[in-house]
């Protein structure tokens, strides 16, 4: 509990800094009056910068609003509505929890501290509103190797954030573990951004996460996994992507990720997986795929992975899987199918797809066939709009005429005398 925490006496900075002065003007060399003034404040003893520096931010301190320990190396600024990260982190610091603030914005450089913050290993920023992370925010941050970025609604991500800040210098990030867990974007701004490509381009950039082991990419909203995205983490041990709206991965490739154990696909919207991917997982040596509560169609497309999953023992609990479409499929588990249980039946549309492709072409023929009606009687409708126009003039004309003879006030006053 003592030195770590204490934030150091203001009043015995001013006194050590007046003894000072005292001593320089004075000329005296006294032996005994240095130890006297640094007993009055033993958090300034131990200081290495020297006092007379007059700067309120002296390392080694605790900011204002955090709980250091630095026994135990650790600062927490948790849940104080901070705009900005402190400037006058102590430099002992390997464990910084700085969550449930607002920051709303990373800029480069945002730990850049000197001297630098060489044993910050594990940074916590979620749940702290943020939008944006610049490139280069975790710049001179050498040993960094967990960065929790979960719960913020990151819709400007910058490609550059865990690479450097010159994108020309492929700076390789010291970054193992990189959780990027429910990044909660307002749907109006999912509208028009991708987060699959954002994020992925973040990932991608320079090769820069090269030595990245653990990625959670969790409760996304994940729609598709850019295809190259994974052959630029080729070090990647685990791999989360639960609760997602992924639909397939036959666009991505598993094939370098020779180090993968644990690939987590759980509530996902997967229909099924097809040969490419399977032989892919298969030849992985050490891994566990995780695939359950997703949303199997059990067709004629099923046959290939039921036929996989009874051999394979890469698939964690496969005796869980179970069939949710079609109808008369629900709840059979995957492993007890024949292949004579799954059929395309031509009589039930597979999917909603065809059946509106279907509608499409008919409502096009229905339109083909109106107007070819009408150009074969394009004679007749001219006729027809002829008599129409010719009708409606002579009523305008009548009704004209009548108009006339009500507004004039002679005629009105004739036919109201003859009335008489
Ligand atoms: C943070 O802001 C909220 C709302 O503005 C307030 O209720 C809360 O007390 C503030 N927390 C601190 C630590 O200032
Ligand atoms: C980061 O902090 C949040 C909120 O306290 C916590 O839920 C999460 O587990 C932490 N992340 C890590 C990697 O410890
Ligand atoms: C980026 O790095 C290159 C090569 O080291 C250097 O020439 C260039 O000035 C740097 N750019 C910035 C903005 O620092
Ligand atoms: C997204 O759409 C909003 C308006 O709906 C617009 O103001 C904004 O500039 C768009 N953002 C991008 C990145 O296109
Ligand atoms: C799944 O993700 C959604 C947001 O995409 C979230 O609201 C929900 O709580 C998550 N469910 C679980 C079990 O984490
Ligand atoms: C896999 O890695 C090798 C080199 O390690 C590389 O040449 C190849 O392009 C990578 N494959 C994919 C699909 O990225
Ligand atoms: C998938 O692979 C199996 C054997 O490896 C083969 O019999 C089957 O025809 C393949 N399926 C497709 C759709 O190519
Ligand atoms: C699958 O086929 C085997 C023999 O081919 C049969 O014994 C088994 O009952 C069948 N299972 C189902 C669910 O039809």
């Amino acid at each position: 509990m003592p030195g770590g925490c204490s934030r150091g006496p203001a009043a015995g900075d001013g006194r050590l800094r007046l003894a000072r002065l005292a001593l320089v003007l004075l000329g005296w060399v006294s032996s005994t009056s240095l130890p006297s003034s640094a007993s009055s404040s033993t958090s300034s003893a131990s200081l290495p910068a020297p006092a007379a520096s007059g700067q309120p931010a002296l390392p080694g301190r605790c900011p204002a609003p955090c709980e250091c320990s630095e026994a135990a190396r650790t600062v927490k600024c948790v849940n104080r509505n901070l705009t900005e990260v402190p400037a006058d982190l102590p430099p002992y610091v390997r464990n910084l929890f700085l969550t449930g603030n607002q920051l709303a914005v990373l800029p480069a450089g945002a730990f850049a501290r000197r001297p630098p913050l060489a044993d910050l290993a594990a940074l916590n920023l979620s749940g702290n509103r943020l939008k944006e992370v610049d490139a280069g925010a975790f710049e001179h941050l050498p040993g960094l190797r967990q960065l929790d970025l979960s719960h913020n609604p990151l819709a400007d991500l910058s490609p550059f954030a865990f690479s450097g800040s010159n994108a020309s210098v492929a700076t390789p990030s010291p970054l193992a573990e990189l959780i990027l867990n429910r990044l909660e974007l307002p749907a109006a701004e999912r509208q028009n951004l991708s987060l699959e490509g954002m994020v992925a381009a973040a990932l991608r950039a320079g090769h820069a996460l090269r030595g990245l082991r653990r990625l959670e990419l969790a409760s996304n909203q994940l729609l598709y996994l850019p295809h190259d995205v994974l052959a630029h983490l080729p070090g990647l041990r685990h791999l989360d992507l639960r609760n997602n709206s992924l639909v397939g991965l036959t666009h991505v490739s598993f094939r370098n990720l020779t180090h993968l154990e644990s690939l987590h696909l759980e509530d996902n919207a997967l229909k099924v997986l097809r040969n490419g991917t399977l032989a892919e997982l298969q030849s992985l040596p050490h891994v566990r795929v995780f695939l359950d509560d997703n949303p199997w169609v059990c067709d004629c497309h099923m046959v290939d992975m039921v036929a996989w999953l009874k051999e394979t023992e890469v698939v964690q609990g496969k005796g869980r899987l179970t069939c949710a479409f079609p109808e008369k499929m629900r709840h059979r588990v995957l492993l007890e199918l024949n292949s004579s249980d799954l059929d395309c039946d031509p009589m039930l549309p597979p999917s909603l797809q065809t059946s509106y492709v279907f509608l499409g072409i008919v409502l096009a023929l229905i339109g083909a066939i109106f107007l070819l009606v009408l150009y074969l009687n394009r004679k007749g409708i001219k006729k027809w709009m002829h008599n129409i126009r010719d009708a409606c003039r002579d009523h305008m004309e009548g009704y004209h005429y009548r108009y006339e003879i009500n507004a004039d006030p002679r005629l009105t006053n004739l036919s109201s005398n003859s009335d008489v």
